[in-house]
């Protein structure tokens, strides 16, 4: 099969694709022919580059946190999956043989595309357990940013906000990965009242597409000032971060109101933030961070894709050829919006 593979960390020509063997699904495994793995930031093009620690990535690595596609092959003592389902598969999962639904295991796990090898590949072997089938309707690209970015978002707003229907809520980040995707989690699946902001007018025209109420640019307009005008000064129930600007989260942080809450998975515009504590204690605020997320969500997130109520914001696709292009893409341009790669392409 073809891969994008690459045996030592440095620069996108590190990246090479070759042809390698077929993978073989051990007991418990499946192997799913890849028609969309998604390129990250942090997790491909950082790691790549070395400047992610490692993350005890196993050289040389076939790159890719995630996959869309058709199952393939069935490895041993596998039951209740067939040939040809159309399946997305991400995340941390068991590294050793495990069975089926995975009980009972204890073994290591890791991330594929870091501890084991990933979806930028024609082919690839997961746990039985770690794979989400997809209902009609979605396809295969949006499956897979969909399963990157939505769960995250969907934890942070759903089981640690707890945002309720008619609540109002801040959505920080409106042209970004979990801010577009939750503005459209707290508009059209919760039916919270959504204000996003951004630091340019296209992002936030970006967020109000998307359904949100109101947009606030923060280079041009005062934050607070803006939140507390169209909430009638109450502030409102929960601001939803994910970056920790500390010039701007702190402005933020003055628009919650009685009993709001923060949530957050992320901090690469920060991480430290100056907070005014007066406010915290005054208005009762809990903050509560996780950049995990439950599994029992995914077959939520996919629901909700596949009826319209999330679409994800995908920049190019490209074949798995341009692997290395695709890192050399999102290094040149912060703002670069998702890629998406298809070995199907190529
Ligand atoms: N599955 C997930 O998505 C997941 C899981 C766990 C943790 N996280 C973490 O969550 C965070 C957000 O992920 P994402 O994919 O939504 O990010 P993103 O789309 O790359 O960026 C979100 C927003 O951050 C702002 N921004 C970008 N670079 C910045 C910088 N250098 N300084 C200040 N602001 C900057 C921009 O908004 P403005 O308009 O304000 O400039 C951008 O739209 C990351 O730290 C990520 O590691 C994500």
């Amino acid at each position: 099969m073809k891969a994008a593979i690459f045996r030592e960390f440095g620069p996108p020509d590190v990246l090479k694709y070759e042809t390698v063997p077929d993978p073989v699904p051990r007991s418990g495994e499946v192997r799913i022919k890849v028609h969309a793995a998604t390129v990250n930031r942090v997790l491909d093009v950082a790691l790549r580059a070395g400047k992610q620690g490692q993350r005890g990535a196993v050289l040389p690595l076939i790159p890719g946190v995630d996959c869309a596609g058709t199952i393939d092959a069935l490895g041993p003592d596998v039951a209740t999956w067939r040939v040809g389902e159309r399946v997305a598969s991400a995340g941390v999962m068991p590294l050793d043989v495990c069975s089926e639904d995975g009980t009972g295991y204890t073994g290591p796990r890791g991330m594929m595309g870091i501890k084991r090898p990933g979806g930028f590949a024609e082919l690839v072997c997961v746990p039985a357990c770690a794979v989400d089938r997809l209902p009609a309707g979605l396809d295969f690209h949006q499956a897979a940013v969909v399963l990157r970015h939505c769960p995250t978002a969907w934890n942070l707003l759903v089981n640690l906000a707890e945002l309720k229907r008619g609540e109002s809520v801040l959505i920080m980040g409106a042209g970004g990965n979990l801010g577009s995707i939750g503005i459209q989690i707290a508009k059209n699946v919760i039916g919270a009242k959504v204000i996003t902001t951004a630091g340019s007018d296209d992002r936030v025209k970006t967020g109000l597409a998307l359904g949100a109420d109101h947009g606030i640019n923060y280079r041009t307009h005062g934050l607070t000032q803006e939140i507390l005008r169209i909430t009638g000064g109450k502030g409102v129930d929960v601001l939803y971060d994910n970056i920790a600007n500390p010039e701007v989260l702190p402005k933020a942080f003055k628009g919650l109101g009685q009993f709001g809450r923060l949530v957050t998975a992320g901090a690469h515009g920060g991480p430290v933030v100056p907070i005014d504590f007066f406010h915290l204690y005054d208005r009762r605020i809990t903050i509560k961070g996780s950049p995990t997320h439950d599994p029992a969500d995914h077959a939520k997130c996919f629901q909700a894709a596949a009826e319209g109520k999330i679409k994800v914001q995908i920049a190019h696709v490209l074949p798995l050829s341009k692997a290395a292009e695709a890192h050399r893409m999102m290094e040149a341009d912060p703002g670069m919006g998702k890629i998406v790669l298809d070995p199907t392409l190529s």
